[in-house]
């Protein structure tokens, strides 16, 4: 407690972002220190675990006092820790917690575990006083692409889901077959601005009629295919066009789906989530098909997309009021369910 209100630290480590954040009352932002690999893993062309691990291994201590400093708070003073104990790369997420457990055995501050997409979709809650569940949501990450009903705060339940690639794994494979670099989802954004979105009619992929599930590796192989024959043909290519029409493929299916699911549930908006979700495009396209049904857009801000440890305060907050804290045997599983109840696995 400080001056009343309930601190929350939040810790990230699942991948390639080493983020620490302090939260007052669940909204207020104290600090968000963010340490990103991105300039290391950008010469491999994609995030090596072994370095991430070893990167947040050095990392996490600064970050920790840095998170602190900027908060200017103690460490007595933070409420519970939250950390995120999964999805993610698996020695990436053992160093985020290990050193929360580590930290909260020293101190006595409680520990909250906190499911990364659970995180992600409750980063709206801090900009977003309105926004309560039951609400409809929808996850666009570099390893998720998920429609989800979050019927509490601690209950989430799918109701479609990518069957091959995350749509923002197919924006980073789009970008390297044109040249982009990594990581490449907010260079394709910037190129597509340029280029004509109708130039190039790439698949968009629906799957069985009324489903909410996603398919994003058809358009991707298109795109290859389309660059590969445009080569053998010797025929220049326009890789605006191409960033724009491929991204406008994703984009209707995204939104047709993301309708589908408001229209079907009956919610009165959609929140948006995810590292996708800080696509431009994206955001307009959401933002004109929920005004046109008369529902609400509920987004974070840019850097409460990407990954951060706001959001991973937010949801321990929420989890720490609903009494949902974690032992000391609190383990990381890499591939876990949004719909595990975290909390049983360690019981
Ligand atoms: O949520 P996030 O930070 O990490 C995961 O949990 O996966 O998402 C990272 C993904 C990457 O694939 C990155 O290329 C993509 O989000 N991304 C974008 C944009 N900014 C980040 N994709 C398209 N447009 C953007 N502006
Ligand atoms: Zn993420």
């Amino acid at each position: 407690m400080k001056d009343g209100k309930h601190i929350t630290m939040g810790i990230e480590s699942s991948c390639d972002e080493t983020a620490i954040a302090v939260l007052a009352d669940g909204r207020e932002i104290l600090s968000n220190v963010i340490s990103s690999q991105i300039e290391i893993h950008k010469e491999y062309g994609g995030v090596v675990p072994e370095i991430a691990s070893r990167h947040h291994l050095n990392n996490i201590p600064f970050v920790f006092q840095k998170a602190l400093r900027e908060a200017n708070l103690g460490l007595t003073e933070v409420d519970e820790i939250g950390v995120t104990a999964g999805p993610g790369l698996a020695g990436a997420l053992l160093m985020g917690t290990a050193f929360a457990k580590a930290v909260s055995a020293a101190s006595g501050v409680p520990l909250v575990g906190v499911h990364h997409i659970q995180a992600h979709i409750l980063a709206n809650t801090i900009e977003h006083p309105d926004l309560e569940p039951p609400f409809l949501s929808l996850v666009v990450s570099g390893g998720h692409t998920h429609l989800i009903e979050v019927l509490g705060y601690n209950e989430f339940k799918i109701l479609g889901a990518t069957r091959d690639d995350a749509v923002g794994e197919a924006y980073d494979k789009v970008a390297r077959v044109i040249g982009l670099g990594y990581p490449g989802g907010p260079k394709v954004d910037r190129l597509a601005k340029e280029g004509d979105p109708h130039a190039i009619e790439f698949k968009r992929v629906y799957l069985e009629k009324d489903s909410l599930d996603f398919s994003f590796s058809g358009t991707k192989t298109g795109v290859i295919n389309y660059l590969h024959s445009a080569q053998q043909r010797g025929e220049e290519v326009k890789a605006a066009d191409v960033a724009a029409s491929f991204q406008q493929a994703v984009i209707d299916v995204i939104v047709d789906k993301a309708m589908w699911a408001l229209d079907r549930t009956g919610y009165a908006g959609l929140a948006a989530a995810g590292g996708v979700a800080c696509n431009s495009a994206l955001r307009a396209a959401l933002a004109a098909a929920l005004e046109s049904r008369g529902k609400k857009l509920w987004i974070p801000s840019p850097i409460l997309c990407t990954d951060n440890g706001a959001m991973v305060a937010a949801a321990a907050y929420r989890k720490a009021r609903l009494g949902l804290f974690a032992t000391d045997r609190l383990d990381c599983f890499p591939g876990l369910n949004i719909e595990t109840q975290l909390y049983k696995l360690d019981e």
